[in-house]
């Protein structure tokens, strides 16, 4: 049995600059075909149950035409890898002129770890450059998230455990023919999952755009750490103020424990949340210092909290799926915990949820809201 827990991060540090992105991600998938700026939108309901001025929702429940913001990681971090291996940065306006540049590199083949949403992008972005995929996921996903990652060309394998299992087989095919592109690291492994990571800093780029004034607090759903990682380093580098949580599912709380104890702690599985992104054992190992010295706050929920927020969503005709409605949710468990003035949920606040996920289990998503996505 788990609990729902809220700490405020004890190594929270008044941070200086944290590295930033040289060259922009964003100008990099603004020459990817279907890139389209992501909705910035108003939930007037969700505002006010929380009692805040305005909660701001950033939509990415349709990046590059996946459910998820997980193509902004994974196809910059395909970049960057395929560039490293060339050596130097091809001169490109089009996905034709990219694939010509590459083409010294051969036929290659991408392979990655998922609990979906990274798994499809790598896979499609396998597909858009003509390589090959293999995913490897965890054996209690559901055959529509399975079917979704196969129908961009992968070859799927089910591995035997949980996402963390998965991650640690996907490992082992590397060779000189196929990239592995994994969203977290390990010893050894940090290159690509840090450009993963700094490819998810489009979402915040985007939203400085549109949004008028500043934001005071920015919920973010954590798995293995890279999305809030990604947020840490936005903006901490220009604003010290803002209240940064990171929202985990009650039994997949890595973060949350590893902040407790200010080093990287395991939660074991199983990890049977329904917000099933979020089921992660290990915090990335490159995230970890930018979350331990920049997140405020880490919270802790349970799945009623995610639905509950499934069907706040759609009142404000927003389609979520369970990981998607993980950030509102966040913000309800805090109000029902009692901390919300704490961690700046105050009558004049600003509130950014980042809606990450659509309906990825259209089943589910009919059980819980009462109509189809
Ligand atoms: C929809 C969605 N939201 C949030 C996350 C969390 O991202 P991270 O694992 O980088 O913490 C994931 C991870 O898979 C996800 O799929």
């Amino acid at each position: 049995m788990t609990t729902e827990q809220i700490l405020r991060n004890p190594g929270r540090k008044a941070t200086e600059t944290v590295s930033t992105p040289g060259q922009s991600p964003l100008d990099f998938h603004r020459k990817l075909p279907g890139y389209a700026q992501t909705p910035l939108v108003e939930a007037p309901g969700i505002a006010a149950d929380l009692g805040v001025a305005r909660v701001v929702v950033k939509l990415e429940t349709d990046r590059f035409g996946l459910p998820a913001f997980k193509m902004l990681g994974a196809s910059w971090s395909v970049y960057r890898s395929l560039v490293a291996r060339l050596g130097t940065e091809p001169d490109w306006d089009s996905l034709d002129d990219l694939k010509a540049a590459l083409a010294p590199l051969g036929n290659l083949a991408l392979a990655a770890a998922t609990d979906g949403n990274h798994g499809r992008a790598v896979a499609r972005m396998a597909k858009l450059l003509g390589y090959k995929s293999h995913i490897f996921v965890p054996d209690d996903m559901v055959e529509a998230r399975i079917d979704a990652i196969k129908s961009e060309g992968a070859e799927v394998t089910v591995v035997a455990g949980s996402y963390d299992d998965a991650v640690a087989l996907s490992a082992l095919a590397a060779t000189d023919d196929c990239l592995v592109i994994s969203d977290t690291s390990w010893p050894g492994y940090v290159d690509p999952p840090t450009w993963v990571m700094e490819g998810y800093s489009t979402i915040f780029a985007e939203v400085d755009d549109v949004i008028d004034g500043e934001v005071d607090v920015v919920l973010l759903p954590t798995g293995v750490g890279a999305f809030a990682g990604s947020a840490v380093t936005h903006y901490r580098d220009h604003n010290d103020d803002v209240s940064l949580i990171s929202v985990e599912p009650s039994d997949a709380a890595c973060v949350l424990e590893s902040c407790k104890s200010g080093r990287m702690v395991e939660v074991p599985a199983p990890h049977r949340s329904c917000m099933v992104g979020l089921n992660c054992g290990n915090a990335s190992l490159i995230a970890w210092p930018i979350l331990r010295d920049g997140l405020d706050w880490c919270i802790a929920i349970d799945d009623h909290r995610a639905e509950d927020s499934m069907r706040r969503l759609a009142k404000e005709g927003i389609v979520a799926g369970e990981t998607g409605s993980a950030a509102v949710a966040g913000a309800f468990g805090a109000l029902d915990l009692g901390v919300a003035a704490e961690i700046g949920l105050d009558p004049d606040a600003v509130v950014l949820v980042i809606v990450t996920e659509g309906a990825t289990d259209p089943a589910n998503y009919e059980r819980v809201v009462g109509n189809k996505p």
